[in-house]
């Protein structure tokens, strides 16, 4: 099992590019089974977690072929619409495929994902949702059993703002039978991405990026090519990175767009911040002042920084208050921060967050992907070497992140 090693104290200097975002290109991968013809996605990460989709999708029937950050994708037949548990329990984004089968070949079978470090993480809504457009939904034995002769448009409402339930339910009525309308739906640019390509395919959707999403079914889609947005998740963790280590860096193929709280909490910290069209640099002051944060759905503060702001905040200057509102056990980096001599409390859903003017390397072990990325923060500040355990967490959602980290100037190496 790989480790990663950190040598802490390097300010961070030079620039590294961005890559496309994971949490856009796992939906679009899913959106290649709503038609006979070839999708091409440009600016696809490479990521454990798409080669996990790409090898459930050639599982279904898909033909995939990938060149460098290309990759087509034909479901000319889907012979298999199954999602097995040994594929989702690595990856619980694997319902994406609930909604793209049930709509263009009527069933799939799809494990329930099952609980992850950072919640329950039900996907009820997904398939209230899907029920509400007449498809016939039990759960045996692990699995969804989704059946749909043809689903019709129906209007929806989430209780709860739901990212993939949004999209799960976006894509299922593109080939529904009339209009959907999906009220409360989810704002995440990942969202829009996700629906711009559908419209490329020619779907009917209005209003994505806003809480009202409209759909019209058609009967079909066809094929299209969309370059996937830029990981705004990943930039708003390297410019964490560069806030903690008191570093200049810039970041290309990427903006400061869709990051608007982050960079306005990254200024509050003291961080000068240029944005063009497409690059963005941060540097630090020499020691950064604490920032409080409630995370919640976009355009609010993005649960997936969350971990990152703690890691700054604990050696920023002064308390910080950190409410997390999405997911109920997403502060399990917390203790790893502690054993790097962190003065952190947490009492329910919040952390108090008490700067110290230093933190000490030590052995560290990650828990989920975003906590994984807090601890890298952390172990490029802390003084001496910090040694992160259970770094596949990590290889997840950051592409080639030693690489990047040691072309910004840092002392990381990948040890086995
Ligand atoms: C997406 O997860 C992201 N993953 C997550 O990123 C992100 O943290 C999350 O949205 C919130 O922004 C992908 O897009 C692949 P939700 P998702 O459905 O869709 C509850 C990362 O680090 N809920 O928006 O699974 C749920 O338990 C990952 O890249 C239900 O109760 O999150 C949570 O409390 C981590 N029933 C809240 O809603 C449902 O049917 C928001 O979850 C669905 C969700």
């Amino acid at each position: 099992m790989d480790k990663l090693l950190i040598e802490g104290g390097t300010a961070l200097r030079g620039e590294v590019a961005i890559s496309g975002a994971k949490n856009a290109a796992l939906p679009l991968l899913c959106a290649a089974l709503l038609t006979s013809e070839p999708l091409t996605l440009n600016n696809v990460p490479d990521l454990n977690d798409i080669g996990t989709m790409l090898k459930l999708l050639a599982q279904m029937g898909v033909k995939i072929a990938r060149d460098g950050s290309s990759v087509r994708l034909e479901a000319l037949v889907i012979d298999n619409p199954v999602a097995a548990y040994e594929m989702v329990k690595t990856m619980r984004a694997s319902i994406l495929v609930l909604g793209p089968l049930v709509a263009r070949v009527g069933e799939a079978r799809v494990s329930l994902p099952g609980g992850c470090a950072i919640g329950a993480r039900p996907v009820d809504l997904h398939i209230k949702g899907l029920q509400a457009m007449g498809t016939e939904v039990s759960v045996e034995h692990g699995y969804v059993h989704a059946k749909s002769p043809k689903l019709k448009g129906a209007k929806l409402f989430t209780d709860i703002v739901t990212v993939t339930g949004t999209e799960n339910l976006m894509m299922a009525a593109c080939l529904a039978a009339g209009e959907t309308v999906i009220e409360n739906a989810a704002r995440e640019p990942e969202v829009v991405d996700l629906a711009n390509c559908l419209v490329a395919m020619g779907a009917q959707i209005s209003g994505a990026g806003t809480d009202v999403i409209r759909i019209h079914g058609v009967a079909r889609l066809h094929g299209a090519t969309h370059r996937i947005m830029p990981d705004r998740i990943e930039t708003g963790t390297y410019l964490c990175a560069a806030a903690a280590t008191g570093g200049d860096i810039r970041l290309t193929g990427t903006s400061a767009s869709y990051l608007d709280l982050v960079v306005d909490k990254l200024m509050d910290a003291g961080c000068e911040i240029e944005s063009s069209r497409d690059a963005i640099r941060l540097k630090a002051p020499p020691r950064l002042t604490a920032v409080s944060l409630r995370t919640a759905p976009y355009p609010a503060f993005p649960t997936d920084m969350q971990a990152q702001f703690m890691a700054i905040n604990t050696i920023a200057n002064g308390t910080a208050v950190i409410r997390e509102t999405i997911f109920e056990n997403r502060f399990m980096h917390a203790v790893e921060l502690i054993r790097l001599g962190a003065d952190i409390k947490i009492d329910g859903n919040t952390a108090v967050v008490r700067g110290s003017d230093r933190l000490q390397g030590a052995t560290v072990m990650a828990t989920d992907l975003r906590a994984s990325a807090s601890l890298v923060v952390a172990g490029l500040v802390a003084q001496g070497e910090t040694l992160i355990d259970r770094i596949y967490h990590l290889d997840r959602g950051y592409e080639h992140l030693d690489q990047k980290l040691t072309a910004l100037g840092a002392r990381v190496r990948r040890v086995r």
